[in-house]
């Protein structure tokens, strides 16, 4: 059993290349599947098995499959390119790994979600398009299965901060919420290491953050610190890209679908950002790491981008 590989749906992307290594480091055979083999050899190193295909093709699937024994799901499509196929990845193809899952009779899966999803929230907000309601869809069609399934609910990474970086300034749409839980991809990779190879977790939904939730001014102020270089905070009105976003509809949906995820960070419930400190230490108790903080996240990606952010 010990010897037939993990598979990592999304093993290439920015938390799925953080489980390959974690699972690699522990001595695991792992299996990715990937649109573009020799782009995911160069991000993943040889010590990978790579099986060139998507997810939205059931051939492709079944092959994946064959033989492994346990799957972890980070797929995304939340992409320019790939948005328009967002159903089609992250759910349709996603359900139908679970039915193939079911008849290949591999039983642990760990789904990667997203930190927190409160249908009401979702409606007060007007929230249609958005890839929390296929989190939901899929956690309940989990909730309803005979696997050994575990759900992770991954916070933002912390890389949140940096992308809405341009030279000395964070821009931010909307502002942001006055704290946001986010969590290092370093900290995801091991967590989901560790609770795909356990046996004891069936059943259980985490939310995955890191130390703290923090807001944007601060995160500028924090990265100020730590690199010597001051990076100002700046607020961006929505309206300018809500009329973007009706504009540019037509021609690619990305906009309107980024629009609501700002909507829900901009909105992210106060309370849920309360048990922060809790939720994180049940992880402490749970998983067996040492936490990245904002501090230690920002000297890790200068180390690894080798240039300031
Ligand atoms: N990033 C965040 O801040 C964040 C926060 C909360 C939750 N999450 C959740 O974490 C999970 C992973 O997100 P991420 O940010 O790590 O994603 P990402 O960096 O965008 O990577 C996407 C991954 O999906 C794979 N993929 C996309 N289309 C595919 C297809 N047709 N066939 C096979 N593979 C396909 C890509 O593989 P190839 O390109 O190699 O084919 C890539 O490995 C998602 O469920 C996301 O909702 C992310």
């Amino acid at each position: 059993m010990e010897n037939k590989p993990i598979l990592v749906l999304g093993g290439t992307g920015h938390y799925g290349k953080h489980i390959v290594r974690s699972l690699l480091e522990k001595g695991e055979p792992v299996r990715v599947l990937s649109r573009n083999a020799v782009k995911a050899r160069k991000i993943l190193g040889d010590g990978v098995e790579i099986i060139e295909g998507d997810i939205t093709s059931r051939e492709s699937v079944v092959e994946s499959l064959n033989g492994v024994r346990a799957i972890v799901i980070s797929v995304s499509a939340f992409t320019p390119k790939l948005i328009r196929k967002l159903k089609l990845i992250e759910r349709d193809s996603v359900l139908m790994v679970l039915e193939e899952a079911q008849k290949a009779g591999v039983s642990r899966v760990v789904y990667i979600s997203v930190y927190e999803i409160r249908e009401d929230l979702l409606r007060e907000l007007n929230i249609q398009l958005g890839i929390a309601w296929i989190k939901l869809e899929i956690e309940a069609a989990l909730a309803k299965s005979d696997f050994n399934w575990t759900v992770l609910g991954v916070a933002p990474s912390m890389e949140i901060f940096f992308a809405m970086t341009r030279g000395d300034t964070m821009m931010v749409p909307g502002g942001g919420p006055p704290a946001l839980p986010t969590v290092s991809p370093v900290d995801v990779g091991e967590i989901t290491a560790q609770t795909v190879l356990r046996g004891d977790l069936k059943g259980k939904r985490f939310r995955v953050t890191g130390p703290e939730a923090i807001s944007f001014p601060e995160a500028a102020k924090r990265i100020s610190n730590v690199t010597g270089k001051t990076i100002k905070f700046r607020k961006i009105p929505l309206f300018p890209l809500k009329i973007a976003s009706v504009l540019i509809w037509p021609f690619n949906p990305f906009l309107r679908h980024l629009l609501e995820f700002i909507k829900l960070m901009n909105n992210f419930p106060q309370d849920v950002v309360a048990k922060v400190p809790e939720d994180h230490q049940l992880l402490v108790k749970t998983f067996s790491y040492t936490p990245t903080t904002f501090e230690m996240e920002v000297r890790r990606r200068i180390r690894c981008h080798d240039k300031s952010p």
